[in-house]
């Protein structure tokens, strides 16, 4: 493969950015490339059923760990037959790594490689597709950025998805073809897409992974919602969850029962186990529905009782205790808003349309300008909705708001006349993708762009 033109432009970009980012530390040495993250496919089995599913297989398992300090450098490389792009979510990258085909390079053609280097965000963030359906067929994998939280004996990942043996394809076309069954479906509800199972690290609860830890220690869990379309809640039974970050950010901690996390969204927990040991299953139950996944926790020597993959109950629908209940480590400083903009969530299962119309920005938005953005959504389904190249405050719920709000990149609004207000300062210049992270959403056209000039 001979490097490209284009390829040796972007490190150029990339350098003329990463040196314009005051205060943004390192600038990576852009002399050798780096690690290989290769987009490709392999066989898992779900339910003693073999599946090929997509995979980004990076030096040492899926996606990629960065040590303290270490800059973000990676060689992607596209071995699967079909085109794709990689979007780190999460990250703030200059514009041309972002990952969106188009905005402004293209898609990686099958064989093609691109080199990224930029200034990473620490704490735990993730990398997908940003082309066609593919996040479906799990072409997705952590990006974990060591931080400053401390307080933990030892840490693990857990990837959730959700999993079907049909062509994802197959089921955006049912979503969109004629109406017998969907027809049926007015007023509020949650879930679109019905699944043949729900992932936790690529297993499920017919063959949980299993973590043994010493009693007494504390594990900080990094979850990530890498599903196309399912909401889950986190359930511990008695085992406390206190929280820790939000989207990579850190929150003042605090425990609270039940955690919802969105597609798109990530929350960082500590789990303390009990000194008298035991074991501990930590579960994520689809939102509205019985299903459920996880892994178990267990002191050495512990039992390990099998758990149902079906609860008895439905769980909770996700909602915004999180951005309710938590508050910012550190905040968002005060400053009046230059623009106030709405974003309008339409859209409805008739012909299965969905948008974002964007509306009220004075003029150009310039990097440093503090934004706010209220996002309404008068429709019956849930948006956990995500800004690229930044991360925001979610100031207003409803009526309420909050200085110290903590800080994310992806808020879900809920539906029947949700409003959520998030506050940003306008970041590189750009156009940032602004779009819904339920997957099928997003492919019928909830999206839009926030463009931010020099
Ligand atoms: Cu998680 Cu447009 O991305
Ligand atoms: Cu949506």
């Amino acid at each position: 493969m001979t490097l490209s033109r284009r390829t040796l432009l972007l490190g150029a970009t990339a350098l003329a950015a990463g040196a314009a980012a005051a205060g943004h530390g390192l600038v990576p040495a852009l002399a050798a490339p780096g690690p290989t993250l290769r987009l490709g496919s392999r066989v898992i089995e779900v339910n003693g059923r073999a599946a090929t599913v997509m995979a980004i297989e990076g030096p040492a398992g899926d996606g990629l760990r960065l040590a303290p300090g270490a800059p973000f450098r990676a060689r992607l490389r596209n071995a699967l037959d079909q085109e794709t792009l990689i979007h780190w979510h999460g990250q703030t990258p200059p514009q041309d790594q972002d990952g969106v085909a188009g905005i402004p390079l293209p898609s990686l053609q099958p064989g093609e490689q691109r080199d990224y280097a930029f200034t990473p965000r620490a704490g735990t963030h993730w990398m997908h597709s940003h082309v066609g359906l593919s996040v479906q067929s799990l072409l997705a994998a952590p990006l974990i950025v060591a931080d400053e939280l401390t307080g933990f004996d030892t840490e693990h990942v857990l990837l959730l998805q959700d999993f079907t043996f049909r062509d994802p394809e197959e089921i955006f076309a049912e979503l969109t073809g004629p109406m017998d069954d969907h027809a049926m479906m007015h007023g509020v509800h949650l879930n679109d897409v019905a699944y043949d199972a729900f992932l936790a690290n690529h297993r499920t609860l017919a063959d949980p992974e299993v973590l043994r830890l010493a009693p007494g220690s504390r594990l900080r869990l990094r979850l990530i919602n890498a599903a196309a379309s399912s909401s889950f809640v986190i359930d511990s039974g008695a085992l406390p969850l206190e929280v820790v970050a939000l989207d990579g950010t850190p929150v003042v901690p605090r425990t609270i029962d039940l955690v919802p996390i969105t597609p798109g969204q990530r929350v960082d927990l500590r789990l303390t186990l009990p000194k008298a040991g035991g074991s501990f299953p930590i579960l994520a139950r689809r939102e509205g529905e019985t299903a459920r996944t996880g892994l178990i926790l267990a002191t050495p020597g512990a039992a390990i009782g099998r758990v149902a993959a079906q609860a008895d109950a439905a769980a909770p629908a996700a909602d915004n205790r999180l951005e309710r209940l938590l508050r910012a480590a550190r905040p968002l400083a005060a400053a009046t808003p230059v623009h106030r903009l709405t974003g309008d969530l339409g859209g409805n299962h008739m012909g299965y349309h969905w948008s974002i119309a964007l509306n009220g920005a004075r003029g150009p938005i310039r990097s440093g300008e503090r934004v706010e953005l209220t996002l309404v959504n008068g429709g019956g389904m849930p948006h956990p909705i995500h800004l690229h190249g930044h991360h925001f405050a979610v100031i207003g719920l409803g009526g309420e708001t909050r200085p110290d709000a903590a800080l994310r990149d992806t808020v879900l609004v809920p539906p029947g006349g949700g409003r959520v207000t998030v506050a940003f300062d306008a970041g590189r210049p750009g156009r940032w993708m602004l779009h819904c992270h339920q997957l099928y959403h997003h492919h019928a056209g909830m999206m839009g762009f926030v463009t931010v000039e020099a």
